[in-house]
């Protein structure tokens, strides 16, 4: 049994109503090694990860662990096999610690028999100390930020002791400088000969530290090789089933009048003097670190947040007070970044999460129009690839890029004159993105007014015509399309 891979599946099949997840695969992770698993969104990625990690049982098919059969019934036997899981959907407890959530299911007891806290506080503390984390043990999870959480539960992860790891799109919310060190991490724990189930969008990143790659197309194993005998076109033509040849999609527009200008912006202690404006027909980037202060900005203009003092105008015109209420009134909307917490309509189904906020379309004489809302929903949704049984399933049924592609596409059915997006490919398969930067680029054409916040800047370059940057709360520079670099904007990005 010693060559016997740590972990394989074979022949796992899994249905869901309406949806066969998987069928026949075949997938084996040598010791050490990171494998890297591909595939659009609702490809059955996660659902084959919570099969290994207990949550569903496959309709047929083994799981071996070094050449023993073992079955698998929920995540703690899985732990007991040597399995741990970072899951794609945060899944906090908002009112628990930070030592709490760190120890949950597996406190360690006193003699007594009871909870020991002061060797959670103990332990907490000395986690918090060896990876220079700046946290209080009590603090709790709700005043942390998205990517705080996220670094948080791969601290979890590798702490367990575990034989394999499963990252399931572990980087889709932290900085750079968190990537690098999560990536430092998985190199230690190859050495010790651990293995690693990653899934990640970003091919970047895939090719950075894959041994081996398998992608999955509609439930079924496409092929597995090597990274060092794939590239980049290949993998993405592997998992769409079609070459994508021009990835960015911008069309080169004339420019309009200023529809959108924000002066001398400032809210203490998050951003200061932030100036900028857009014109009909332009897109526009605002690049920076994670916490330059980006997102700050665009939920202040749209009426999230309060700000202290500076000016907004729309098309001209003065904007007195700011709420989200009155910015879509006039015309702004904005795809918030942290859509599990803003975006979608949890429970409801497909249709209703994507015709709610634009019933007015769908109202004649005080009745709904089913057949034109059917239509309008269904036209978006084929458009962007969401894929979904029917657009009665519920949301919170189909696969995280789904999710986000639904949340997508009712923003876009609005029909807005300025459109903000905070990281809006986030977690989205390659295919799914193009059609997102095309919906963008007609937009343009329409003479509509489009932001984009991303930390993406391959995207950034690719579609915008002019890049704000910022640092620290404050906008380090501007860039024109002649001056568009990576380097040129992570010197402005680190300025300050
Ligand atoms: N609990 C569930 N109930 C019903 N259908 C589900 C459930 N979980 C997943 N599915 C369906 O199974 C299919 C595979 O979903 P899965 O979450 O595994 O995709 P994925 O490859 O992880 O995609 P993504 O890149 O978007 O995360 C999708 O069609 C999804 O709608
Ligand atoms: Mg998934």
């Amino acid at each position: 049994m010693e060559n016997a891979p740590r972990l394989e599946l074979r022949n796992v099949e899994k249905s869901f109503p309406g949806v066969k997840a998987l069928s026949n695969v075949n997938f084996s992770v040598k010791k050490g090694t990171v494998h890297v698993l591909c595939g659009e969104n609702g490809a059955g990625k996660s659902t084959l990860m919570k099969i290994i990690n207990g949550i569903y049982q496959p309709d047929k098919g083994q799981i071996f662990m070094g050449g023993n059969e073992v079955k698998i019934h929920n995540p703690i036997e899985a732990r007991k096999h040597g399995i741990s899981m970072i899951f794609q959907e945060l899944n906090y407890i908002p009112e628990i610690t930070i030592e709490q959530s760190m120890f949950l299911g597996r406190e360690p007891v006193n003699k007594f028999g009871a909870v020991d806290w002061k060797e959670i506080r103990k332990r907490t503390l000395e986690l918090m100390k060896q990876e220079k984390l700046p946290y209080n043990p009590e603090t709790k999870l709700k005043d942390l930020t998205v990517s705080d959480i996220q670094m948080l539960e791969i601290l979890k992860a590798i702490s367990y002791d575990s034989d394999v790891i499963i990252m399931d799109e572990p980087t889709s919310a932290i900085t750079n400088r968190e990537v690098e060190v999560l990536f430092g991490k998985i190199a230690e724990l190859k050495a010790k000969g651990v293995s690693i189930i990653y899934i990640s969008h970003k091919m970047e990143e895939i090719f950075r530290i894959a041994d081996e790659i398998t992608v999955l197309r509609d439930g079924s194993v496409v092929e597995t090789h090597p990274a060092s005998a794939l590239d980049i076109d290949t993998v993405i033509s592997l998992m769409v089933g079609r070459k994508i040849t021009n990835v960015y999609p911008k069309e080169e527009l004339p420019i309009g009048e200023k529809i959108f200008e924000v002066e001398d912006l400032t809210h203490e202690q998050v951003f200061r003097n932030v100036s900028f404006n857009v014109r009909a027909g332009e897109i526009i980037g605002f690049a920076g670190l994670m916490g330059a202060g980006r997102t700050e900005v665009a939920r202040a203009v749209f009426g999230l947040d309060p700000f202290t003092t500076g000016k907004i105008r729309i098309k001209g015109k003065a904007v007195k007070t700011t709420s989200v209420q009155a910015s879509i009134e006039n015309g702004l909307v904005m795809l918030s970044e942290d859509r599990k917490r803003y975006g979608i309509i949890p429970v409801r189904s497909v249709k209703e999460n994507v015709s709610l906020p634009n019933l007015n379309q769908f109202i004649k004489n005080g009745r709904l129009k089913a057949k034109k809302e059917f239509g309008t929903v269904k036209a978006i949704c084929d458009r962007m690839r969401v894929k979904t049984p029917t657009l009665d399933t519920s949301v919170d049924s189909l696969s995280g890029g789904n999710q986000q592609k639904v949340v997508l596409a009712k923003w876009m059915l609005r029909d807005p004159d300025i459109l903000i997006v905070d990281e809006p490919t986030r977690g989205i398969d390659v295919g799914a993105k193009y059609e997102i930067y095309k919906l963008m680029s007609e937009l343009a054409r329409d003479k509509k007014a489009i932001i984009m916040i991303s930390s993406e800047l391959p995207e950034l370059l690719g579609m915008c015509d002019r890049i704000y940057v910022m640092a620290k709360g404050k906008i380090t520079g501007e860039l024109l399309k002649e001056d568009f670099t990576q380097e040129n904007i992570m010197k402005l990005a680190t300025r300050g």
